[in-house]
């Protein structure tokens, strides 16, 4: 199955196969003198074999960086960067991203600034990865002030899709690559949801044309928002549904406390409530995104350790926003999403408590 991401002289394809790690020496025919694999030890230990015999006639470099959320940091961009550098590594080597969305967005950025942009391929190996961040060039790395506030918008020259990497993703890691999918169906395309509705046994239990039908979908839907709008001017910023709430709870836990999938689900679900509290929704939309979620075992609400006035203040600060107004995506019909200007931020320092924050603190 192949798609393409149409960007002018930045298209690129996405193949999305059962067994394509398998066939990377043809997918990857044009291969530069230089070429780095980055990726994790946990991924190496999986895949990386796999990959480096399918890669011939190209000097290979293996940088393996920690697995984990604090990876997106500029120290870990310097000290990639320097190794590349040290190597020769010029504006017609390449960069192979082998893992989730955290390699996936150091590598990118990382592409994007060596020599002002080399080559770059993503290889995503989480749903997350697979569904979302591999497709659609943004990249970057986090900052104590915020998450992802340093980077570029960089397209990869292909993305590589291997369902077959999903069999050894743990469960939790699954499901919060499901929240992602479950947002593309709330943004756009009113049929996917009744079609998750009844294939969700089967795309829980992984099966292969489940899954491809599952990633086809969301991938198409990401190609075309990006496509219409690269740099997040308008359209594409409906991504974004639940994120705002995510991001904020993401920030307040701490890095790596939640995992990206679970903040955006309970994200979801209060903008959900939002537009239903707000009358743009009828009661069973939002119930049935609760349905879902719980069924792929996602969370539906914070701690109450975590204040809502901290949450609401982490909200200020995404980029998106104009000044003191938040800008969220709220749901208006199934498959149809639109972007509102908010400043009453009483109301949702209040719907943070509906969802189990604390009032004080
Ligand atoms: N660029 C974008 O458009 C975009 C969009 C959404 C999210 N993101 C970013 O993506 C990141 C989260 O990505 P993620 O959810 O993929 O997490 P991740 O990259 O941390 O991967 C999750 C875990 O799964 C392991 N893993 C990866 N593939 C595996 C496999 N096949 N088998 C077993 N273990 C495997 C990883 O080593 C890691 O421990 C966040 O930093 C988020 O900001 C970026």
């Amino acid at each position: 199955m192949q798609l393409q991401v149409d960007l002018n002289e930045n298209s690129y394809p996405i193949h999305i196969e059962a067994d394509s790690l398998n066939q990377l020496n043809t997918l990857l025919s044009d291969l530069p003198d230089k070429t780095a694999i980055i990726t994790n030890q946990t991924i190496a230990d999986l895949y990386l074999e796999q990959v480096k015999s399918q890669l011939q006639h190209t000097e290979l470099t293996i940088i393996l960086i920690p697995d984990s959320e604090t990876s997106k940091s500029l120290h870990e961009f310097e000290r990639i960067m320097a190794e590349l550098l040290a190597q020769g590594f010029n504006r017609s080597s390449l960069l192979i991203a082998l893992g989730g969305g955290v390699v996936g967005d150091l590598t990118g950025f990382v592409a994007a600034c060596l020599h002002r942009g080399c080559r770059f391929v993503q290889i995503p190996t989480t749903l997350l990865a697979q569904v979302d961040s591999s497709v659609g060039g943004k990249t970057g790395i986090n900052h104590s002030i915020g998450k992802n506030l340093i980077g570029a918008f960089y397209q990869p020259e292909a993305v590589i899709i291997d369902t077959n990497t999903l069999k050894t993703l743990d469960t939790r890691q699954f499901s919060a690559g499901m929240a992602e999918v479950i947002k593309y169906g709330y943004i756009d395309e009113a049929s996917f949801i009744p079609w998750l509705q009844k294939n969700k046994a089967a795309l829980k239990a992984l099966e292969p044309k489940a899954l491809q039908h599952t990633i086809h979908f969301c991938c198409n839907l990401k190609a075309s928002v990006v496509a219409a709008d690269e740099k997040e001017r308008g359209m594409r910023m409906l991504l974004n549904y639940g994120h705002t709430f995510g991001h904020a709870i993401e920030q307040v836990a701490g890095y790596g406390e939640w995992l990206h999938g679970e903040a955006v689900a309970v994200g979801m679900l209060m903008a959900a409530t939002m537009a239903k509290q707000q009358g743009f929704i009828a009661e069973d939309l939002a119930s049935t995104l609760r349905e879902i979620i719980i069924y792929f075992d996602l969370p539906t609400q914070v701690a109450p350790s975590m204040s809502a006035a901290k949450l609401t203040s982490a909200m200020l600060k995404d980029k998106k926003n104009l000044e003191q107004t938040l800008r969220l995506i709220l749901p208006k019909a199934l498959g149809h999403s639109a972007i509102y200007n908010w400043q009453d931020l009483n109301y949702i320092q209040n719907l943070w408590c509906e969802f189990g924050a604390s009032k004080s603190g």
